[in-house]
């Protein structure tokens, strides 16, 4: 029995790679997710949409998406619900965002502090990381506004044709 133990653990472990997280980090946003109180942000089943609710900051991995493939419709992507999902090649996970400008733009969801995964709060418009509390701004190319973490999450390329978000 403790084989079959053991092949659980590394499953896991290797899940937490998939979704470009450390162990460290995977564990923390579990923690997060079950102190937020209301705990009801989450995404939904089909789609890569993220919102975080109330003061909880969780998010989780998007589906996988090539370059060259579609993101999802550009309408799907609204002020209130950013839309998570994963680049195929890096197997990094990445937020699209509907920017004040209406405007739409694309980063790492991985915070360049210590790699715990951002989520999006619509009540702010930022990005924000549950781990230490740092806050991105997607309108000012993702600058840092509240550290740890002192440099921008790195811009994930995109291109808008009829009405669908691409990953460039
Ligand atoms: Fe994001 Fe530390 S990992 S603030």
């Amino acid at each position: 029995m403790a084989g079959k133990e053991r092949i659980s653990r590394k499953k896991f472990i290797g899940l937490g790679a998939t979704l470009g997280l450390s162990s460290v980090g995977a564990s923390v946003i579990a923690g997060c997710g079950g102190a937020g109180g209301g705990g009801g942000g989450g995404s939904a089943g089909s789609g890569g949409t993220s919102t975080s609710g109330g003061g909880g900051s969780t998010t989780e991995a998007g589906p996988e998406v090539g370059k060259g493939q579609a993101i999802t419709k550009e309408s799907e992507v609204t002020p209130e619900a950013a839309f998570s999902f994963t680049d195929a090649d890096t197997k990094r996970p990445g937020v699209l965002v509907r920017l004040e400008n209406g405007d739409l733009a694309a980063y790492s969801a991985v915070c360049t502090h210590q790699a715990c995964m951002v989520a999006y709060r619509p009540e702010e418009k930022k990005l924000a990381c549950p781990c230490h509390g740092s806050v991105f701004d997607p309108s000012r190319g993702a600058a840092v506004e509240n550290g740890p973490a002192n440099s921008p999450l790195p811009e994930v390329a995109i291109e808008v044709r009829e009405g669908e978000v691409f990953l460039a």
